[in-house]
């Protein structure tokens, strides 16, 4: 039977334990441990980094927009008009990155034209001063010329006014005649074409939302 006095002198030798220094194999080891740990989190980080990226690049798919196709009532609406510049609605489509494709109704404003007097009084968009012209895609398609709803001046959305035959922006007044061209009001710039295409019989048209306030077209983006 071991004495209390003795059992007392086993307990401060089990406390003493922990003071023990550690030999040279406990602490390469756990220098080891440390330095495993670090590396298997910063792989980790790195792994789950990727796809955050990834998701906020944008996706070369998207680089040219998607393309919305107006209705067959809309297409004719179109057809039949003549002088008056006729408002398309549609569901737009459109897709930012990797996110899933996303609708919207929309807007756009359509005008039937004869190509070359269009030409003739849009010189910003075909021929005219530098920077400008610089639209990367056919803008007459069909007879038609589609138009962006959004003033290039800040983005507000001008209408058609039939009494001042011209389009009037509500916010600062910039006009624009009936081919789109710059008539008064701060705007920097005619209205803001839009890709227009035949699709096996079907009209579609492609958002580019444009750079606000700038002589020259430039593309922020494919979405609203
Ligand atoms: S936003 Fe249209 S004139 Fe200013």
């Amino acid at each position: 039977m071991q004495a209390p006095g003795n059992a007392s002198q086993g307990l401060a030798h089990g406390g003493g334990a922990y003071d023990t220094p550690e030999t040279a194999d406990e602490v390469t080891r756990r220098t080891f441990m440390a330095n495993a740990t670090v590396a298997i989190g910063g792989i980790i980080g790195v792994v789950l980094a990727i796809p955050i990226v990834g998701s906020l690049l944008p996706a070369r798919s998207t680089s040219q927009g998607s393309w919305s196709p107006l209705t067959s009532a809309e297409l004719e609406q179109l057809q039949k008009a003549t002088e008056k510049p006729v408002k398309l609605s549609f569901t737009m489509i459109y897709q930012d990155g990797y996110l899933p494709p996303e609708q919207s109704d929309e807007y756009v404003w359509g005008i039937k034209v004869d190509p070359a007097r269009f030409q003739a009084a849009r010189p910003d968009i075909f021929t005219g001063s530098g920077a400008a012209a610089d639209v990367p895609f056919t803008v007459v398609n069909m007879g038609f010329v589609i138009f962006s709803p959004v003033c290039p001046h800040l983005g507000c959305r001008y209408n058609w006014s039939d009494d001042a035959n011209r389009f009037i922006c509500p916010c600062h007044g910039s006009q624009y005649n009936f081919e789109g061209a710059h008539l008064a009001g701060p705007a920097p710039r005619g209205l803001d074409p839009l890709p227009f295409r035949d699709q096996s019989g079907k009209a579609e048209v492609t958002w580019i939302q444009f750079q606000p306030n700038t002589p020259a077209r430039i593309v922020i983006s494919y979405s609203p």
